[in-house]
């Protein structure tokens, strides 16, 4: 087996860009800095990650006769608002389980950003007091069965659609990307920097990196603030996407590397270096980034480099993942 037996219904603009981040490479004066850009990888209510793994995840939902996509997440969830705008591009119904992942105080938390997205592109969002949590849940459950209770034929994806079989496929797919992107522009990215929560995008570059001939570090930078579940979910993803793509080795503990330090102590709640993080990249780039997921992996990436743990002739590939819209629940962080 390998990724091209497995159908992709595309719903990307095609290879994501990579550019150079040249004021933040001279600023940290270490390894030189570039993004891939999966926050503008599509035309479906501004795409991101999740759309890349949906690719992968579709064809089965429409071989399986499923009218519903069913689906869970916080209420800032960018993966549910990407599985909205893919519902109603294929012309499904979506039912999103929006639980207070976030013990977060502004007042439209659960109504711009994310969730008003979601809202305009028809999906049945469902408020759900529970806390945060990566693994599969009973409200989940609950609505795929409320689904069938009425007559439709629901598709389960669970949040971050990385409990899926298929989760890891996506990233499977963009590590091949890069490395045709790497003989177009003439580079190697020795180093690339991942945000990590749910980990089937992390998983799913550590199995398609695993099967190239150069060896890259492929550096995880935890934003869920339970470590120890993310570490063991981007493991058993990778390991399974790594048989699914036909890697014709085991994965040793020593390529699947998620680092603490930046996610401070909840997931969803920014912290001064998120904070810096964002600024720096939005005054020195213009590129914008959000303080629940992307804003933690940058800090990651400043002190990386900075430090020298990163080399400084490194070529560094930072993986921008979407989840901008999430800011605008976020306004009073940035008054001043
Ligand atoms: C913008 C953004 N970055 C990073 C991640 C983390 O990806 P994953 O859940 O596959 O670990 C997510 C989703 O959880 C996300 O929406």
């Amino acid at each position: 087996m390998s990724l091209d037996d497995f159908e992709r219904y595309p719903l990307t603009f095609g290879p994501s860009p990579i550019h150079q981040l040249p004021r933040l490479t001279e600023h940290l004066g270490g390894a030189t800095i570039w993004a891939k850009r999966e926050d503008v990888n599509s035309g479906l209510a501004y795409g991101g990650n999740k759309t890349r793994k949906l690719e992968y995840i579709i064809p089965d939902a429409l071989a399986q006769g499923a009218d519903t996509l069913v689906s869970i997440g916080g209420y800032q969830s960018n993966h549910t608002r990407q599985v909205a705008a893919v519902a109603a591009k294929i012309g499904m119904k979506a039912v999103l389980v929006q639980e207070k992942w976030v013990d977060w105080p502004d007042s439209v938390n659960d109504r711009v950003g994310n969730i008003l997205l979601s809202r305009i592109m028809g999906a049945e969002v469902r408020l759900d007091p529970a806390g945060f949590d990566i693994g599969i849940r009973d409200s989940w459950t609950k609505a795929l069965e409320d689904v069938k209770a009425r007559g439709g034929k629901p598709y389960g994806i669970p949040a971050g659609a990385s409990e899926h079989k298929f989760g890891g496929l996506g990233f499977a797919n963009w590590a091949y990307e890069v490395e045709k992107q790497e003989q177009e522009l003439g580079v190697f990215f020795d180093t690339i920097i991942v945000c990590t929560v749910t980990g089937s995008t992390h998983a799913g570059m550590i199995a398609g990196f695993a099967g190239q001939d150069r060896p890259r570090k492929v550096i995880g930078i935890d934003a869920s603030a339970t470590l120890e579940k993310t570490r063991e979910q981007v493991a058993r993803i990778a390991r399974h996407t790594a048989n699914l793509i036909g890697l014709e080795r085991e994965l040793a503990d020593h390529e699947i590397v998620v680092l603490e330090g930046w996610a401070g102590d909840l997931y969803g709640i920014p912290v001064q270096s998120t904070l810096d993080a964002i600024r720096l990249s939005g005054s020195l780039e213009g590129m914008i980034i959000d303080p629940v997921y992307e804003g933690k992996s940058m800090a990651g990436l400043i002190d990386l480099v900075r430090s020298g743990v990163i080399p400084q002739d490194s070529n560094v590939l930072y993986a921008h993942l979407g989840g901008q819209q999430a800011l605008n629940a976020y306004s009073a962080l940035f008054t001043h």
